[in-house]
């Protein structure tokens, strides 16, 4: 794959998926805007991205805030005069139960930047992606389908997610731009880590995650970033308004207890 002269912009770049799609890039020749709130992260990132000998400016930005929007936006197409391609994937780990008297302070936060967000950089990147013929991805995520306990913010906010991808790609078809969502399962980042959750409860988790995942294992940040690579280049020209699941087959254990019953 090759993005020569594509100018790509990729939120929450500063770690696991985000840092991982911006790097996948980086190799394949494009121009980058690296966001993320992070400073510190995100100039590894960045530092990464150069050693590949491409153009990168990084933008500092939290980008719950509208007016941060506005201003990576426009300092990308200033520095570049273009954007070709937009891959939202900051975001947070959104817990919150039922019966948590402060449910609702978290699924305002959660929204803020799981959903929100990609809505504000969309409203504010179509032009320019219509300009370029360009195309959106947002890293949604298999809680957008299976619901898990006690997640009540990050599950809300990525069903709107994946269908606010659909309803985006139907929309922005009509001016050639493509819109499609990856639903990442388990994937091996700092992300529970970066929402505040314990160490402890982390490597239970990530234990327990492995076992029932089809595949055995917890998935590396560079196999979403693969499939960002193929839907953002011109081999995925056909695809809009799409769900793919990178999930180690987590999706197909909706009924699995059942298939503990012999009924054949
Ligand atoms: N790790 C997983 O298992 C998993 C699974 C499914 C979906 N996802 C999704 O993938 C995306 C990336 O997650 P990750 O695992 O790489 O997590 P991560 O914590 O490693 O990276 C998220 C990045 O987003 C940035 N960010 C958070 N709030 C921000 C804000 N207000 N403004 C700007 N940047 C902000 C963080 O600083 C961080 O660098 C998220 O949207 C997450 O929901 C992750």
């Amino acid at each position: 794959m090759n993005f020569n002269n594509k100018v790509v912009l990729v939120t929450g770049a500063g770690s696991g998926i985000g840092a991982a799609i911006a790097k996948g890039f980086s190799e394949n020749s494009a121009k980058l805007s690296l966001i993320d709130i992070n400073e510190e992260n995100l100039d590894k990132t960045v530092e990464a991205c150069k050693a590949k000998k491409v153009e990168v400016i990084k933008i500092i930005a939290d980008l719950t805030k509208d007016e941060d929007v506005k201003r990576t936006i426009d300092s990308t197409v200033r520095k570049f005069d273009r954007i070709d391609i937009v891959v939202n994937c900051a975001g947070i780990c959104g817990s919150g139960s039922i019966l948590d008297p402060n449910l609702l302070q978290k699924f305002d936060e959660t929204i803020a930047i799981n959903l929100r967000t990609a809505i504000v950089v969309t409203n504010n990147v179509a032009p320019h992606l219509i300009e370029s013929k360009g195309n959106l991805i947002n890293i949604s995520s298999i809680c957008a389908t299976l619901t898990t306990k006690y997640m009540v913010p990050y599950n809300v906010a990525k069903a709107g997610l994946t269908h606010f991808t659909k309803s985006a790609a139907l929309e922005l078809a009509d001016y050639g731009v493509r819109v499609n969502c990856i639903s990442p399962g388990y994937v091996k980042t700092p992300f529970m880590l970066n929402s505040g959750i314990s160490d402890n409860y982390i490597d239970a988790a990530l234990k327990a995650c492995a076992h029932i995942v089809p595949l055995k294992r917890v998935l590396e940040p560079e196999e979403i970033a693969a499939m960002a690579l193929f839907l953002a280049s011109d081999k995925a020209s056909g695809i809009t308004g799409a769900d793919y699941a990178v999930d180690g087959g987590l999706l197909l254990t909706g009924l699995n207890a059942l298939s503990e019953h012999k009924f054949y």
